[in-house]
């Protein structure tokens, strides 16, 4: 062999495994998870307030899952109506946010299999007599959350003059400084607020508006991505992990 074909095999088998280097970082990077979440709805995600770190039964269920992809997720708020734009530009891997699975949004983004059976209920303030269902709210100041369900069901109420807010606390405020006649959100969210605030302010009336199903949203045919995150999740149901999950946000509530 010359020195010539020498120096061109060493370049060569030095670059290959340069290359191979490279590679392998990217692969190893590519695999932290990026999360969004609107951590504005506990007990899904909220933010604690001591340790400032966004917490609940979607942040434990998205880090096992994680976790059982081999990998870990890296988590970022994201107001609730940003999160399909935030995966639409690639920003985020997936969204996991109480995000129900509605057709309308099935047309632009792709969801796991359902995580938790949820559905929409109405609040007002304690001594509100006169509301004690969905039809006794015409007329009336109803407040929401931007870009949800409940929005959309509002839209649904003849005569009302339907506030939209950012983060469902300034919902609640809304009507607890009576901006508002009525709430409507997400029974468990209402009932966890009830329940951990011991408020005597505000009550439940009358019956689930709906049944809604929540889904982690991914993009539009990222097969690979969603087909890992159902797999983990079989996984996670069957090994008593998602029950252990679900015990420690909801007790022994109804699933
Ligand atoms: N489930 C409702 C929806 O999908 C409300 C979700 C709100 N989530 C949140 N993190 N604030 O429209």
């Amino acid at each position: 062999m010359s020195l010539k074909k020498v120096l061109l095999t060493a370049l060569l088998v030095l670059s290959v495994a340069l290359v191979g280097c490279g590679s392998d970082k990217a692969a190893k990077q590519d695999k932290v998870l990026k999360v969004a979440t609107s951590p504005d709805f506990a007990p899904f995600a909220f933010t604690e307030e001591k340790s400032k770190e966004y917490v609940g039964f979607e942040m434990d269920l998205i880090k096992a899952i994680a976790k059982q992809m081999g990998t870990k997720a890296e988590i970022s708020n994201i107001s609730f109506d940003g999160l399909i734009p935030a995966l639409l530009a690639n920003n985020v891997d997936l969204a996991i946010s109480g995000v129900t699975i509605t057709p309308e949004r099935q047309q632009k983004v792709d969801f796991s299999q359902a995580y938790y059976r949820s559905g929409l209920s109405i609040m007002v303030r304690t001594e509100n007599n006169e509301i004690k269902s969905f039809k006794d709210l015409a007329g009336k100041k109803v407040a929401v959350q931007i870009g949800t369900s409940s929005a959309t069901a509002a839209k649904n109420i003849p005569n009302a003059t339907v506030r939209e807010f950012n983060l469902v606390p300034e919902v609640v405020m809304e009507l607890q400084n009576k901006g508002v006649d009525a709430v409507i959100n997400d029974l468990p969210v209402n009932q966890y607020f009830l329940a951990t605030t011991k408020t005597k302010d505000v009550k439940l009336v009358g019956e689930l508006l709906s049944t809604e199903d929540y889904g982690i949203m991914v993009n539009k045919g990222n097969k690979k991505l969603l087909e890992q995150i159902n797999k983990a999740m079989d996984e996670l149901k069957k090994n008593g992990e998602y029950d252990k999950i679900y015990k420690k946000w909801f007790g022994e509530l109804k699933k």
